[in-house]
């Protein structure tokens, strides 16, 4: 039974990236908690006609719209046609992310830009269109305490150095703070905005690290809990946060990684 159903009845949510990994699991939780969903995606229309139809079965409406979060034009787009089919958006989560790895001596001015652009500029332009929203409608008591919710997906590597991964883990520092700076600019306004850092869940972005024995046992030593995560523990803790029950948390990061921000080289020695 999902924890939270009815949570975030009479809710509208916008999940970018949400046709597979992270983003799917958190848009079904979503829906599960009540919520009706934007299925935002880039690519292929069928993984994101594929969570529409899984959110329907849930009992949640749900339209996929296609958009690549990086352009404002396509942006601003997105959120008047969210806004046209559900009234309003409630609740965004800022998911979409890429990664494009290579030695710092090696990366191209393309893949620093692509990461930088997706990861970072993308959530920028998806919450400003949302705090948009949020002012224009104000809090309506009968769905939620709060004028609006951000919640921005970023990483362990918002903290934890990441050799081969410059441009992500300094698109996911940056979101940091622009999370904080933003929860800062808009508490007053009863908006919240709120980060979760997945460390390695199992989603097609690292398959690389748990698709064999071998690669998997070789992830073990970076987290003391000593297993993957599931898109899923993702999913719970966003409609957690979305919902009035976490109403008094606003500007944090909430690590769902299994120990990995725990320094684990340091278990023995020091
Ligand atoms: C990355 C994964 C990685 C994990 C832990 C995530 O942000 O997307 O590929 O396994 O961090 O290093």
């Amino acid at each position: 039974m999902f924890p939270f159903r009815g949570l975030l009845g009479g809710q509208k949510a916008l999940v970018t990236g949400a046709s597979s990994g992270i983003g799917r699991a958190v848009a079904l939780a979503l829906a599960e908690a009540g919520a009706d969903v934007v299925v935002n995606f880039i690519g292929s229309s069928e993984a994101a006609d594929e969570v529409v139809s899984a959110i329907q079965t849930i009992g949640s409406k749900a339209i996929p719209i296609l958009a690549d979060v990086s352009q404002e034009a396509q942006v601003q787009t997105m959120f008047k046609r969210a806004i046209e089919e559900f009234g309003t958006v409630d609740i965004l989560v800022n998911n979409a992310g890429i990664q494009s790895n290579a030695p710092v001596d090696g990366m191209t001015i393309g893949q620093w830009n692509s990461v930088i652009a997706t990861n970072l500029t993308g959530q920028f332009l998806c919450a400003r269109e949302a705090i948009r929203e949020f002012k224009r409608r104000g809090v309506v008591s009968t769905v939620s305490v709060s004028a609006g919710k951000i919640i921005c997906i970023s990483s362990v590597h918002e903290a934890i150095p990441w050799a081969g991964h410059v441009n992500y883990a300094a698109s996911k520092g940056g979101v940091m703070l622009l999370m904080k700076s933003i929860a800062q600019e808009v508490a007053a306004l009863k908006i919240r905005v709120n980060s979760i850092c997945p460390g390695a869940i199992r989603t097609p972005m690292n398959e690389s690290a748990w698709e064999n024995r071998e690669a998997y046992n070789a992830l073990m030593p970076l987290i003391p809990y000593k297993r993957i995560g599931e898109p899923e523990e993702i999913g719970r803790l966003a409609a957690f946060l979305a919902s009035d029950y976490a109403d008094y948390i606003t500007g944090t990061s909430v690590y769902v990684d299994g120990g990995m921000m725990l320094y684990p080289g340091f278990e023995s020695g020091g």
